[in-house]
């Protein structure tokens, strides 16, 4: 196991207890939906967000228990996003993190509302004092979690993506839709960590400048693992991209121009965090990771 991925995976692990500490389970129907953010948020994924979260906010010296917060919501958007994205009304994925999507284990409407559910703690999380004892560190965040998510963010690249299965989309076209629907929230999770750690303005336009190179990069190796790998390395359908005809980098630039373009981004995200010097190791791992990762 390289260096990194012990890492990575260490933060993983404080990451997983956070969030099963914030999802107890209950009794009765209501223990129903919380079943289900559980099958949708717990034991799995690569946490990349709330390391990014976690390793930016390191370099602040920022207390692990408030970035680990900030990671925790950030990684429940993300997991929400993805419950809806396995939806027979989008994606229709039967397969996520090598398990059956959240409707496949329960149901449709079950998936809707854990989706939902996990959305709104998110901002609860956010919110509370425990995340920082500033109020308008703990405004700012979340002022910056919506717009990542909402119609300028996430939500608003995923319409784009189900729009451009009809439309021809040109290199402006794909950038636009990929910084939105996997960008946003990359770029959240890099600034977040600046954010909650107390860093500077031009600090966190630096990070900022870092993580929007690395989600365009995350994202075509996302699209590239569509095409190469399998469902049981990836622990998701392969294929479905090509079968949907969504609009990616792939199908603009060809396999070798896309893994070129991946690589030049890396390379680009890695130089924006020259000014933190040897504090930054973590997050240009993370980029290199991000090229380099088979699942
Ligand atoms: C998958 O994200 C969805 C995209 C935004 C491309 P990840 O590859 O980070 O998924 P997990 O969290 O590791 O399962
Ligand atoms: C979905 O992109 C990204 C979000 C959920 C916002 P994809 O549809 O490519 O993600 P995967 O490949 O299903 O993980
Ligand atoms: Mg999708
Ligand atoms: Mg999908
Ligand atoms: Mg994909």
């Amino acid at each position: 196991m390289s260096a990194f991925t012990s890492t990575i995976k260490q933060t993983a692990g404080l990451v997983e207890t956070a969030l099963d500490q914030f999802l107890p389970t209950r009794e009765g129907p209501l223990g129903r939906v919380v079943d289900a953010m559980r099958h949708g948020a717990l034991d799995g994924g690569k946490r990349l967000r709330p390391f990014l979260v976690i390793a930016a906010a390191d370099m602040f010296d920022c207390p692990r228990d408030r970035s680990i917060r900030a990671g925790c919501a950030v990684e429940m958007i993300h997991c929400y996003s993805l419950i809806h994205d396995d939806l027979p009304a989008m994606d229709d994925s039967d397969l996520r993190r090598g398990r059956p999507s959240v409707h496949k284990a329960f149901d449709d409407a079950t998936a809707i509302l854990a989706g939902d559910a996990l959305l709104t703690q998110a901002f609860e999380i956010l919110a509370e004092k425990q995340t920082h004892p500033d109020a308008e560190i703990r405004c700012s965040l979340a002022i910056e979690l919506a717009r990542a998510s909402g119609k300028i963010g996430m939500v608003g690249g995923q319409m784009i993506d189900i729009y451009a299965e009809q439309k021809e989309f040109d290199m402006e076209g794909v950038s636009q839709l990929q910084r939105l629907k996997t960008g946003a929230l990359i770029r959240f999770s890099a600034i977040a960590g600046g954010i909650v750690g107390g860093a500077t303005d031009n600090e966190v336009e630096a990070l900022a400048h870092y993580s929007e190179d690395l989600g365009l990069a995350f994202q075509i190796v996302d699209d590239l693992l569509d095409i190469y790998s399998d469902p049981e390395t990836l622990g998701k359908p392969t294929g479905q991209d090509s079968d949907m005809d969504k609009a990616t980098f792939v199908k603009l630039l060809g396999a070798d121009g896309a893994r070129d373009r991946a690589k030049e981004l890396v390379e680009s995200a890695q130089a924006h965090l020259d000014p933190f010097g040897e504090k930054a190791a973590p997050l240009k791992g993370a980029a290199q990771y991000v090229f380099e990762r088979k699942t």
